[in-house]
């Protein structure tokens, strides 16, 4: 009744930004994304008669109330599944910047969705796993596997083919991923409520979905002829777009501060000397510029040059889920 496993991070050259059924987390449109081999958490989850209630720890630490009512109804997702009601120990160990803004929920509830799944007894393939990882939050579902990894949307009401599946893996192409940590006051809209005003109220949104899908297209071709000038420029539009969907929300928001522009103009000052790097941007002010490993050293000296860099993390494709034997 006990079991430990390992997911990392991923981000998405093709971003999810939109839900359309919100209890089920059910995207309005697919995605892409890579593993990363840097970031991850590990999380070990043991189910216990004698517990009246689920107990989460991270780094140690119970967390608040919030938290633990979230933990409670994604494992009541695992225990409705199994046929279960015990409740569980939880001890989640995160090897990702959380306090720097970089996203933890994709490895933290893919980790938890491997270790409870696993400890409650329940075989699940990694389809499954993917569709109960997702219905903690959704980017999780693309962190089961390893490298290159889509999130077919689906189109059924009960989420049955809304779930991740690897396009490429990890060895098959390496790329440098840097995670650019800026100097940077707190963001003031979480992503899931951010996501959801703009689905409710953009006018822009539409302009989204209308685009989103040949955007998806381009980053696959790219990745099966291994072109990274065409998976870069795409993956930047892609960016700016869902960027820009949170400019004409109502109230207007938007996620990045004045560094997150110096490194975007340092990127296409990069480009205008011959290095080929791109960025990319989530639902936060950190940018994750993309280059090629010949490049890495000159593009990271370019970045550090800049004063909103704080730090740089040096990322590569990572691994899927993997389970860690519990002592
Ligand atoms: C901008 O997966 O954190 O990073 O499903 O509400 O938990 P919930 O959202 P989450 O959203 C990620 C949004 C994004 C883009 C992406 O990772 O695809």
């Amino acid at each position: 009744m006990k079991a430990t496993a390992k997911a990392h991070t991923n981000i998405a050259l093709i971003k999810y930004w939109g839900k359309r059924n919100e209890a089920l987390i059910l995207p309005t449109n697919s995605s892409l994304s890579i593993t990363l081999d840097k970031f991850y958490t590990t999380t070990t989850v043991e189910f216990n008669k004698e517990q009246a209630t689920d107990e989460f720890y991270l780094d140690g630490q119970q967390v608040n109330e919030k938290e633990q009512k979230k933990i409670t109804k994604f494992l009541d997702v695992i225990r409705k599944l199994a046929g279960k009601q015990e409740y569980a120990i939880i001890h989640s160990i995160n090897n990702v910047p959380t306090a720097a803004g970089f996203a933890s929920s994709a490895s933290g509830l893919a980790a938890l969705a491997a270790a409870a799944t696993k400890a409650i007894g329940l075989a699940v393939d990694r389809r499954m796993l993917s569709q109960i990882a997702r219905r903690g939050s959704g980017s999780a579902c693309r962190s089961i596997y390893g490298g290159y990894v889509e999130w077919q949307k689906g189109e059924k009401s009960d989420g049955t083919d809304s779930y991740a599946v690897p396009i490429l893996d990890a060895k098959e192409w390496d790329l440098t991923v840097l995670s650019v940590m800026l100097e940077s006051k707190p963001k003031k809209v979480l992503s899931r409520e951010g996501m959801k005003r703009t689905v409710d109220t953009s006018v822009f949104y539409d302009g989204w979905l209308q685009s989103v899908d040949n955007d998806l297209s381009i980053v696959k071709q790219a990745l099966a002829v291994k072109d990274f000038e065409m998976l870069g420029t795409v993956v930047e539009k892609n960016a700016l777009k869902m960027h820009a969907t949170t400019l004409g929300a109502d109230p207007p928001f938007l996620y990045w501060q004045s560094g997150t522009l110096e490194v975007m103009e340092e990127v296409a000052s990069l480009r205008s000397n011959g290095i080929q790097a791109y960025f990319t941007i989530d639902a936060g002010p950190n940018v994750k510029v993309l280059c090629e490993p010949k490049d890495e050293q000159q593009v990271i000296a370019a970045l550090n040059s800049l004063v909103a860099v704080r730090e740089i993390f040096v990322c590569h494709p990572g691994p899927g889920v993997t389970y860690v034997p519990t002592s």
